[in-house]
């Protein structure tokens, strides 16, 4: 009797153990971030089509999508930064205003905000904003950059328009919507998409793989990338749903990573898990909710993947968060 239940605890904390190796084996694939093994790199630009050179759509813009996903999109999507990365001085600190006062040419928008704020106006044409040259540190509580103030005209559009507004024309560098409208990550919505949600990049039923989610968020958050087609910082004519490394070349290298701040570098590293190792288990959605500005998902998972370490480390036993400090040459700040 007694042997018989010592048998059966045996063979139960056997079993149990290798439930457990087979959990944390599972657990480790899942948030796997090793560089690829050598001889296993895909090619980044292999799968999906583009939309290169071509022209964008006529999408639903935000109003449109708002008058059906009022509740549960529209509180929070007034607060949201992809919605305020441009947004009209008015609604800026006091001081921020003075500083704007003080630069002649009547700034009208502003871009950015805890790092450095950039004034803007709009162009004489359409889809176009001047850049000043002087910005705000918000660190400082002082302007920055050159010393004499100027509007450039053709620097936004040039440099900045594909990851700070919507669908720009990639001849004219004009876009269609100021700041970042549902359509940059929806992408051109389905008429049908309100029966059947699978069809709807990002839902909850979304069935596309890994490398078309990543692809989406990547197109502004990959800060070192080079657009085939335009020598632009951005990539020529992304709808969501393409393959963004057809025309965006962007290296994954070790030390190209090394240089950068945690922040680029953990994006950096998902993405090349996924496009050049084929690991499709972990995208950015693994851990960021973008209606709800969250990432508290993140702090679940398992503590032993790779991609932890650019932000925390562990030290005495205990787990600590890194300096996040970021810089962007793409960005200047
Ligand atoms: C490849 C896409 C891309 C390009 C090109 C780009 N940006 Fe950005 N920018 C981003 C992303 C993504 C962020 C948010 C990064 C973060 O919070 O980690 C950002 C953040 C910023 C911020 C900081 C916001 C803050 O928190 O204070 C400023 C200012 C800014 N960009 C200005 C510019 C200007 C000016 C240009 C053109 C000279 C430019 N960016 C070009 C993608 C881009
Ligand atoms: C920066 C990318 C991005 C933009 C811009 C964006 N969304 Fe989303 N949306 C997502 C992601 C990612 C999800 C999946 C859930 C999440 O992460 O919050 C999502 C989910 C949703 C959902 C499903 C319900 C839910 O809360 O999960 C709806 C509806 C939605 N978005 C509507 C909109 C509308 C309307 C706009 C424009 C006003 C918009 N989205 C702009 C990325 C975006
Ligand atoms: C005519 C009304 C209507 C318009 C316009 C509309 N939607 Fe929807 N949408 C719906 C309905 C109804 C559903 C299914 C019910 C639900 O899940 O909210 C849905 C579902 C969704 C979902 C999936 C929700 C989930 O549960 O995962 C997303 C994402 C979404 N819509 C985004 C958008 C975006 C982005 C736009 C604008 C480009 C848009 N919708 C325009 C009515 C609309
Ligand atoms: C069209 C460009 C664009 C796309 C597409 C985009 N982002 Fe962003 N994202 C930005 C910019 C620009 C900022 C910074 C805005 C600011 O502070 O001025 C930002 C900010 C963020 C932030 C920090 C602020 C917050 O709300 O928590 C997160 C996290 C983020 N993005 C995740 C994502 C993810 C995940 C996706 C893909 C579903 C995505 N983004 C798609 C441009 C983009
Ligand atoms: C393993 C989880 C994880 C994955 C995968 C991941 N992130 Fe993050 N990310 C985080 C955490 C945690 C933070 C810090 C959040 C904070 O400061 O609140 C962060 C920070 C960021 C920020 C800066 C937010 C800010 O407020 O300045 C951006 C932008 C961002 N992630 C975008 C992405 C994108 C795009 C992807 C996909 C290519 C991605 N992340 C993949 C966990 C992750
Ligand atoms: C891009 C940066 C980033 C990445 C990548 C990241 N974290 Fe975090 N994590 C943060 C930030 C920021 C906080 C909140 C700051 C704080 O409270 O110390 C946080 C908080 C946490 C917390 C709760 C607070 C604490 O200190 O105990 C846990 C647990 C955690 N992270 C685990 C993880 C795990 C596990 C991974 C890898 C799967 C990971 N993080 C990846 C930035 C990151």
């Amino acid at each position: 009797m007694s042997t018989r239940a010592g048998i059966g605890r045996g063979v139960l904390s056997v079993l149990g153990l290798a439930l457990a190796c087979v959990v944390t084996l599972l657990v480790r694939v899942r948030i796997h971030s090793d560089p690829p093994p050598p001889g296993k790199v895909l090619d980044p630009g292999a799968w999906g089509s583009d939309h290169v050179g071509a022209s964008f759509p006529d999408y639903t813009t935000g109003g449109e999508c708002l008058f059906c996903h009022r509740k549960e999109i529209a509180g929070q999507w007034t607060r949201n930064r992809h919605h305020l990365t441009i947004r009209p001085l008015d609604g800026e600190a006091a001081v921020i205003r003075a500083a704007a006062a003080s630069l002649e040419g009547d700034a009208q928008l502003v871009l950015g905000g805890k790092k450095r704020v950039r004034f803007l106006r709009r162009s004489a044409s359409y889809g176009k904003l001047d850049l000043q040259v002087r910005a705000w540190d918000p660190v400082k509580q002082a302007l920055s950059g050159e010393s004499q103030a100027a509007w450039d005209a053709q620097d936004f559009g040039m440099h900045c328009a594909g990851c700070h507004s919507t669908a720009v024309d990639a001849k004219t560098q004009a876009f269609s919507s100021l700041s970042i409208d549902c359509y940059s990550c929806h992408g051109d919505i389905d008429q049908q998409h309100s029966t059947d949600a699978s069809h709807m990049l990002l839902s909850a039923k979304d069935q596309a793989p890994a490398r078309v989610t990543v692809s989406i968020c990547s197109q502004c958050h990959i800060r070192t990338g080079t657009s085939r087609s335009t020598g632009r910082p951005y990539a020529n004519t992304f709808v969501p749903g393409d393959n963004l490394f057809r025309d965006l070349e962007v290296s994954f290298a070790d030390r190209d990573l090394a240089g950068l701040g945690p922040v680029d570098r953990h994006i950096l590293e998902n993405v090349r898990d996924v496009v050049l190792s084929g690991d499709e288990s972990v995208t950015c959605l693994t851990c960021h909710r973008v209606h709800e500005a969250s990432a508290d998902r993140h702090e679940s998972l398992p503590k032993a993947s790779a991609i932890c370490t650019n932000c925390h480390a562990s030290r005495n036993g205990k787990w600590v968060t890194r300096n996040l400090e970021t810089h962007s040459a793409a960005c200047r700040y």
